[in-house]
């Protein structure tokens, strides 16, 4: 399926101890391990969420018509917690996914916990499943909180009950290229999102809408996808799965957030790191032509964190980039980011959470 996939279970028990996992660390791929605990917490419409509580990692029971199976009424989250040399367990801004998920639960009628709750969730499940982080510098534990829409329904209707589940699998590099430079196709048919529409929060529907470009264009051998704008079909929106920036000379630009596109933490992220380290960073309708003629391009997101674009294809045509170096500048904020993240860099930001 295009992601790297190489972890292995030494052996099929190992599933069932936290104490210490058989996970061959070094060839951690982007796809589900299944871990020890995950944490659920639930409440009906009109109400707030109150206890949660971690319980054993397995299959959820669902009524054939909750409203997330019927209505696509839900969104999803994503994070990493990263071990430290000194053993301390690190997460990154773990309160920007809380106010995201409250700001997409708003959008899609449905109560969302407060952000003291999503945090201690977070906590509570990547403690239970401390055994499964990855050893400094082989990767980090992938959170995915969920917010379903679990009641049952059958007229169109907001579900009656809510789950909020979060869970976690150890993970490496997102795309099989590793950190290698991706390639990426530019759609020109399909849309991801449109003025008025759920492009700009994490609803579980829209990654479902760009399975079939994705699948075709990584049939034809590109990495993934990279969508237009429904209107003009001239700008720039995002990739698949994560944000793009473009850069030429010293001027890093990037798709605005107007609704269409999904506030990325780490897009948000970069651009701090990107104007800290003195690039002059553009939030701004870009064209298509403008990434064509940039000097590099990159895509950020939690899965892909940051990934030097290698070529982009459009309408035929394909343009490669950053000749003298494929991913220079990439690379540089790729190495900024993760050293805050891993904690061995200073946090004067105050990102990180213990
Ligand atoms: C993430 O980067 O965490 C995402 O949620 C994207 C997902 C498609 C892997």
């Amino acid at each position: 399926n295009g992601y790297s996939n190489n972890v292995r279970l030494a052996s099929p028990s190992s599933t069932t101890t936290s104490e210490s996992p058989e996970i061959d660390w070094d060839n951690l791929g982007f796809s589900i391990v299944p871990t020890d605990y995950m944490y659920s917490m639930k409440c009906a419409q009109g109400e707030n969420f109150t206890n949660g509580q971690l319980q054993c990692f397995g299959n959820i029971e669902l009524s054939p018509s909750a409203g997330i199976l019927n209505y696509g009424q839900g969104l999803f989250e994503g994070l990493k917690a990263y071990r430290k040399h000194d053993g301390k367990i690190l997460l990154f801004r773990p309160e920007e996914n809380a106010l995201r998920l409250r700001m997409g639960a708003e959008r899609m009628c449905m109560p969302a916990p407060s952000v003291e709750q999503f945090v201690e969730a977070v906590k509570q499940t990547v403690l239970a499943n401390k055994n499964w982080i990855p050893p400094p510098g082989k990767g980090s534990l992938y959170i995915r909180p969920l917010l379903l829409g679990s009641g049952a329904v059958l007229g169109l209707a907001p579900a009656p009950e809510y789950t909020f589940l979060v869970y976690v699998s150890p993970v490496g590099n997102y795309f099989k290229e590793g950190l290698a430079p991706i390639n990426l196709i530019v759609e020109t048919d399909v849309h991801r999102a449109t003025p008025g529409g759920t492009g700009g929060v994490k609803t579980i529907g829209n990654y479902a809408a760009v399975l079939k470009a994705q699948k075709a264009a990584k049939s034809n051998g590109y990495s993934d996808v990279l969508y237009l704008d429904s209107i003009h079909k001239k700008y720039l929106e995002e990739v698949s799965s994560c944000n793009i920036f473009i850069i030429k000379g010293n001027v890093i630009s990037t798709p605005e957030i107007a609704g269409t596109i999904l506030p990325g933490i780490t897009r948000k992220s970069i651009i701090d790191v990107a104007c800290n380290q003195g690039f002059q960073v553009e939030e701004r309708l870009v064209t298509v032509d403008e990434l064509l003629d940039a000097d590099e391009v990159f895509c950020t997101g939690t899965a892909v964190v940051v990934s030097p674009v290698g070529s982009v294809t459009y309408l035929g045509k394909r343009v490669t980039f950053g000749k003298e170096g494929v991913g220079r500048v990439s690379r540089q904020l790729h190495s900024a980011l993760t050293s805050l993240q891993m904690g061995l860099t200073e946090d004067k930001m105050g990102w990180v959470v213990e």
